[in-house]
């Protein structure tokens, strides 16, 4: 038996096969275009997304047995609008988790109908990424196409539903949306009416390892794959991907060090913050999750190293030979602004406190060193939410630099684990596949049977007060200039 894990990217697709043991056995990817039609939109066509999944299932059947596959799920982007018609036409392109047109939209929103009613009913505040902000784009801006909405799907739903013909959702993606209840885990029919949309737009939500249904005959004889795989519903990138490092349960916290940085605890009750510091969201294990995300993580670094040092070498060791003078040294990682916690989109990177003596390695230190902190930044937001980690593990490219792991530890204060698999979001969903049809009890069951911590870094508790202490003047700093950028 095989089990297929599909990650829907924002730059490809890509498709894990794994035998009934959970090993991956082949992989296949299709990239695709991403739109930028305007100043600050993103745009995708879903039949971009869902021709790649075709392309990559072709290239599959021809190394594999698919009639074998038992069961397949997925791991979206998360927070895109696709809206199809009565015909199920796809309307316009998708309004992707990474465009920027709905500022007045997420005012409306946070302002005047008030963040805490929206954190009331949604458990979150509006961010301009979210889903229901672009719905109300969509109104104001093009009320032709509006009002031609049969369907309103997330990326991930859509390949589901040309896949089995069945119009669901799950709770982890749902969360995004800002139109769905994440302590009650249903829509939220207040949201709903403010955005001028009913329950019948949209998909029935089921649990991430739930089955929904199972291949159509019309997408089999397409693939060969049989009609009997099942289809698990998957859930949004960040829940999924965390999934694949085994952050399930109650208070196990990882940390992504990708473009972006993302702190990920999971919990077993829902978590209510009302500052909108963090996302509180459903996790794909059945329970919850709270999330920060930093815009610029290995980002920043890649900023530093490839485009201003010119090195093609992305090793940190630079860093690692900083001088004593490096200690009056900072750098706010603010490059594309910020999203957790300070949600600042207008922020801004910046070096402070150099001097005659300070070298090029004293500024690759404090590169990194503002990273690490706008992760501790994320972290001790969380601890305030009353999450607890006893340690964290970590993934993503930044998860390669044993510099850049012993500096966070030290600066978290934290134990840091790397793990036997850089899989991600496609192992995760293969477990949501496999835990859908049987053959885990459990997602964390799944989970314990397939990931496995490798490396350990434990702090060094007098770098963690130096730190702290340092840490203190970054945040006054950021305080001193963040109107300058108004
Ligand atoms: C999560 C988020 C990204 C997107 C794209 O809030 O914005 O993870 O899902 O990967």
């Amino acid at each position: 038996m095989y089990y297929l894990g599909v990650d829907l990217g924002t730059s490809s697709i890509k498709v894990l096969l794994a035998d009934e043991n959970g090993r991956i056995l082949g992989h296949a990817s299709q990239s695709y275009p991403l739109f930028f039609p305007a100043e600050n939109h993103a745009e995708q066509n879903p039949d971009d997304w869902y021709n790649g999944l075709i392309d990559c299932l072709a290239e599959l059947n021809d190394r594999y047995d698919l009639t074998q596959v038992d069961g397949v799920s997925f791991s979206g982007q998360m927070h895109g609008l696709v809206l199809l018609d009565r015909d199920d036409l796809v309307i316009r392109p998708a309004i992707l988790w990474n465009d920027n047109r709905t500022t007045r939209e997420c005012a409306h929103l946070n302002q005047a109908i008030g963040r805490e009613k929206l954190v009331e009913w949604t458990g979150n505040i509006a961010f301009t990424g979210f889903t229901a902000p672009k719905i109300l784009w969509v109104k104001n801006n093009e009320p032709e196409n509006f009002n031609r909405i049969a369907r309103i799907m997330l990326p991930k739903d859509y390949l589901i539903y040309k896949m089995s013909d069945v119009f669901a959702s799950d709770v982890s993606d749902c969360s995004g949306t800002l139109y769905f209840d994440v302590a009650g885990g249903r829509w939220s029919q207040p949201i709903l009416e403010i955005l001028g949309i009913s329950q019948d737009q949209l998909p029935q939500v089921y649990q991430s390892y739930e089955v929904v249904g199972t291949v159509s005959p019309t997408f089999a004889a397409k693939t060969g794959l049989p009609p009997t795989a099942r289809v698990v519903a998957g859930g949004g990138d960040q829940a999924v991907g965390a999934v694949g490092t085994g952050t399930v349960g109650d208070g196990r916290m990882s940390i992504s060090l990708g473009t972006s940085g993302v702190v990920f605890v999971s919990s077993a009750r829902y978590n209510r913050i009302e500052s909108g510091a963090l996302h509180s969201f459903c996790h794909a294990d059945g329970r919850y999750h709270m999330m920060g995300v930093m815009l610029s993580a290995a980002g920043s670094n890649d900023w530093w190293v490839r485009s201003i040092l010119r090195e093609t070498d992305y090793a940190q060791t630079d860093a690692g030979a900083a001088s004593a003078e490096a200690d009056g040294l900072f750098f706010l990682p603010y490059l594309t602004g910020e999203r957790s916690p300070i949600n600042d989109p207008l922020a801004r990177g910046c070096f402070f406190g150099m001097t005659a003596a300070h070298t090029r390695d004293d500024m690759s230190r404090a590169v990194l060193e503002g990273i690490n902190f706008g992760l501790l930044d994320c972290y001790l937001a969380m601890k305030e939410a009353g999450a607890s980690a006893k340690f964290a593990r970590v993934i993503g490219g930044g998860a390669k630099s044993p510099t850049w792991l012993q500096m966070l530890s030290d600066i978290l204060g934290l134990e840091l684990r790397t793990i036997n698999t850089a899989e991600g979001g496609g192992l995760g969903a293969i477990i949501l596949a496999m835990t859908g049809c049987g053959r885990f009890a459990t997602v964390e069951a799944g989970c314990a049977a397939l990931i496995k911590d490798v490396d350990r870094y434990q702090p060094n508790m007098a770098e963690n007060a130096r730190y702290a202490a340092k840490f203190h003047r970054f945040k006054q700093l950021y305080g001193a200039v963040k109107g300058l950028f108004q």
